[in-house]
């Protein structure tokens, strides 16, 4: 039973790895996600079976449970609030691990009558459940700040207390010491239960103190770095109750949510501690109002259409708004025309467009156009100074050339798409409003620039229609 058990457990993590892999490229991710949850139906079910004394009406019931909510998630969710589902998740990943490394102190040591935590489990599993405890805290509240945030319902502005930064220390320095008294040193019951709710307690407060002052822009970083931690506090759980799957699952999630924290970082050009104590976006240099726009040029879409007839190459910029818009079908459409003229045309992707990692990826391929025309951005930039044209599609911040030159700006240094070196450039958005940072985007009043004021659908199918009947 034993060695069945751990070849299955092998299956398992051999599909996770797989189904990760396979979820690297857009043609292959949707059959790569299914490899990787049949993985961890799998890794439920031996865990299960494996387990002595199980209540099978509680355990079926929770798994109904949790499958309902799940599906409904998955189906009701609209890509756009995609980031929030994944917070809240993360949040009750990291919240699971701590609750079982709570329920571990009082099963294995209280219950039991013994005196000390360090002897009764052994000193590294009593480190261990500290630090599970520690980190799962701050990944439940640090996620459900993240959630509040992007969902609006409190402020997406950074929140920066009076001597935020010492708090910070004091509150983190004074868990880790909680942490260690309650693993090694606490004597009896009193010590150990009041030990054990000061760190938790701490630890809440620490993911609050975390997150608030972080602003809405960068919450897909904090949002990846809280998925890592709920990684590693699932491993660190695993270690204490010898649950080989949880071990590999939690460093996987470790592992993966550490690498797309890094590629975002990078993607902006700022440090994590940038990210995570910078206090960026609490002041910005220029308001987004559309007030304080001069010389802003703009054109209907049949003047749209008669630039687009003349270009023998365009880009596409897709954005934020495109997603709001849902109007991957209608771009795609008008693409396909395009080219059916014999444009050549291809789609400039920047790594933080839209709400999430690979959101313009996943929204583009949900409308098949091909991959091959998607360039990210290293690639692309070069093309611009040769294009007809590039139409911008509901992207702001991702085209604001303040990130290049002007270092008073809050996204100063983050690269851009250099979509205003091409020869014409149609920005396609409702109206001069600012982007997720707040700020006024020069490329809206470039001499090469012409706004095209119109929800993106609206404007595509429109811009369709004028090409066929030119
Ligand atoms: P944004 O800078 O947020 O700009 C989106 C623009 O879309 C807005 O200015 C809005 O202008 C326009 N828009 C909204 N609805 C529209 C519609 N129906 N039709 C046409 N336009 C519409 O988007 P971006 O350029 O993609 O940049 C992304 C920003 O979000 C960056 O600051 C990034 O750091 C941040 N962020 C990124 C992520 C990730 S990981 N991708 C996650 C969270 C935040 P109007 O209101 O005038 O139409």
């Amino acid at each position: 039973m034993k060695s069945m058990v751990v070849v299955l457990n092998l299956v398992a993590a051999s599909l996770f790895i797989i189904g990760l892999k396979m979820q690297q490229r857009v043609p292959t991710a949707r059959k790569g996600n299914l490899l990787s949850a049949v993985g961890m139906l799998l890794a439920v079910v031996v865990t299960l079976v494996g387990l002595e004394k199980l209540h099978w009406s509680f355990i079926l019931a929770g798994l109904v449970t949790g499958s309902v909510i799940g599906l409904v998630f998955a189906y009701r969710v609209k890509m756009t609030a995609m980031p929030q589902m994944i917070a809240i998740f993360n949040g009750l990943g990291g919240g699971a691990s701590a609750v079982v490394a709570l329920s571990l102190v009082y099963h294995d040591v209280l219950d039991k009558g013994l005196t000390a935590i360090g002897p009764a489990m052994g000193m590294d599993a009593a480190v261990t459940v500290a630090l599970s405890i520690l980190i799962g805290g701050v990944t439940l509240t640090g996620s459900l700040v993240a959630f509040a945030k992007l969902q609006e319902l409190v402020s997406g502005n950074p929140t920066l207390l009076p001597g935020r930064h010492l708090i910070l220390v004091l509150v983190g320095l004074g868990s880790l010491a909680v942490g260690g008294y309650m693993a090694g040193f606490a004597n009896g019951p009193e010590e150990i239960q009041a030990a054990l709710w000061v760190l938790t307690g701490l630890s809440l407060v620490l993911g609050v103190l975390l997150v608030i002052p972080i602003g809405g822009a960068d919450m897909p970083v904090v949002i990846s770095l809280l998925n890592s931690y709920s990684g590693l506090a699932a491993a660190m759980t695993g270690f204490v109750i010898h649950n080989e799957m949880l071990i590999i699952t939690g460093s996987l999630v470790g592992a993966a949510g550490i690498i797309l924290t890094q590629i975002m970082c990078k993607a902006m050009n700022r440090s994590l501690a940038n990210v995570m104590f910078g206090g960026f976006g609490a002041t910005t240099t220029s308001s987004g109002g559309g007030s304080d726009y001069q010389n802003v040029k703009s054109a209907g879409l049949d003047e749209a259409a008669m630039i687009l007839e003349g270009a023998q190459s365009v880009i596409f910029v897709p954005g934020y708004g495109l997603a709001v818009a849902q109007a991957q079908h209608a771009l795609r459409d008008l693409a396909e025309a395009l080219q059916r003229r014999g444009v050549q045309v291809r789609y400039a992707i920047h790594p933080v467009a839209g709400r999430m990692p690979g959101h313009m990826n996943v929204l583009l391929a949900e409308a098949n156009v091909p991959y091959e025309q998607l360039v990210e951005m290293d690639q692309i930039n070069p093309e611009f100074r040769n294009t007809d044209v590039v139409v911008v599609l509901g992207a702001n911040d991702v085209v604001n050339p303040a990130a290049n030159r002007d270092p008073k700006s809050p996204i100063y240094g983050m690269p851009i798409l250099n979509v205003h070196e091409a020869r014409t450039v149609l920005v396609v958005k409702r109206s001069l409003g600012s982007g997720f940072a707040g700020i006024k985007n020069e490329l809206f009043e470039a001499p090469n620039a012409l706004m095209v004021f119109s929800d993106a659908k609206a404007a595509l199918t429109g811009i369709l229609e004028e090409l066929k009947n030119a």
